[in-house]
Order: C-alpha cells, then sequence, then structure tokens
C-alpha cells in the first residue's frame, strides 16, 4: 500500500449554505483511501495588500503552511459574475506572494465547482485554469465536475444526492491521486 497522501481542499465560498463546501464535504467522503482531504476555511483572510505580503497576517502564513505541507490540492470554486469568486482568488495571491515564495508552486490540484445556474461554474473554472498555470500548479484535467441545478444535488442535511455529480468527483479525485503519484510526490 502507498503512503498516504494529503490533499488540502479549499471551497471558495464563505456562505452558511454553500453549495460549494457541500460539495467539498462530498469529496472528503468519496477521496480513495489511500488519499484524505483536509480543508482549510477562507474565512478570516483579510483583503489583499502587497504593502504587507513580506509581512503577512498570521492566518496567510498559516493558509500557505498548510497548502506547503498538503501533497495535492483541491479547489471548489462558485461563479460570480462569470468568474472566480473574489474570496477565492484573494486567498490565491495572498499564498502567491511575496516574489519567489509562491506556495502553489509545483502543487498538483483539481478544480471542481457547483452553481444553481445551469452551467455549473463551467466559466469559473475556465477563467481559474490559466491563473493556475501561472502559478506553476499542475492541473487534473478530466473530469469536468460542473455540479448545475446545485439546489436539486444535495439535501436538507447538506449530503449530495445525485449519482452522476458522485461519480464524477469520485473519478476527479482518483485522477489526482495518480497524478499526484506519477509526479513523485
Ligand atoms: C452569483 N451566481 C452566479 N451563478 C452562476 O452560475 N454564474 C454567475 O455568473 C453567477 N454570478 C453571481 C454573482 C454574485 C455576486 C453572486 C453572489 C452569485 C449565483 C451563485 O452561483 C450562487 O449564489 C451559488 O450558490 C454560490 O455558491 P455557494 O455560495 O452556494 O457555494
Amino acid at each position: 500500500m502507498n503512503s498516504p497522501l494529503t490533499i488540502l481542499g479549499i471551497a471558495g465560498s464563505l456562505r452558511r449554505g454553500s453549495f460549494n463546501r457541500m460539495a467539498l464535504a462530498a469529496a472528503q467522503r468519496l477521496v480513495p483511501a489511500d488519499a484524505k482531504i483536509e480543508t482549510f476555511d477562507l474565512h478570516g483572510i483579510p483583503p489583499f495588500n502587497q504593502d504587507e505580503e513580506a509581512t503577512p497576517p498570521a492566518v496567510v502564513t498559516e493558509f500557505k503552511k498548510r497548502i506547503r505541507a498538503a501533497d495535492a490540492i483541491l479547489i471548489v470554486t462558485p461563479e460570480y459574475n462569470y468568474s472566480v469568486p473574489g474570496v477565492l482568488k484573494n486567498a490565491i495571491d495572498w499564498a502567491s506572494r511575496p516574489y519567489g515564495d509562491n506556495a502553489w508552486n509545483d502543487k498538483p490540484v483539481a478544480i471542481m465547482g457547483a452553481s444553481p445556474g445551469l452551467l455549473g461554474t463551467a466559466r469559473a473554472q475556465l477563467l481559474l485554469r490559466p491563473l493556475l498555470t501561472f502559478l506553476n500548479m499542475h492541473m487534473v484535467n478530466q473530469p469536468e465536475v460542473m455540479i448545475a441545478k446545485a439546489q436539486e444535488k444535495f439535501d436538507a442535511s447538506g449530503n449530495l444526492t445525485d449519482e452522476a455529480a458522485k461519480k464524477l468527483i469520485q473519478q476527479l479525485l482518483q485522477n489526482l491521486v495518480d497524478w499526484t503519484r506519477r509526479l513523485g510526490k
């Protein structure tokens, strides 16, 4: 048996009833046996200020430590105005700085997202990919996990009930684990 991998899961929403936070919780239950998903909550990360990048707030230092300690990253993004929500972009920016101290560097990453809309965050994911490329992350390309009509896919307790979505998440996580091992992590 391979040594277990640690995946750091980040949901790009602070909302209490967030579908993306629910989707991340579902991923924690669907992850392959030789990996586990820990989470980092973006609550408390202040707006990025480049004046503070060399001496960032403690929460950012902790965030960067957790990213570096993880073997791989899972980003679960909402879509805001056809794009990546500011909360997520802000957190990504903090952890990428200062220049030469990019915590995302060389990390395998998978992305997924949930939306009440019909496209299930397709546009946000499309825009997230070049950003992660610039940060020198190594992306899993398939399957694309876009949970559309999210209000129909979770029960009142926040459990993902849609079998097709569960299968896709399972496959994405298996591919992330395989990819991470191929990269020798
Ligand atoms: C949205 N929403 C949204 N949905 C979508 O599919 N495409 C979009 O472009 C947008 N734009 C948008 C902008 C802003 C400012 C908000 C607040 C919302 C709806 C969004 O998908 C919905 O609120 C989700 O429930 C947000 O994700 P969480 O919080 O449930 O994880």
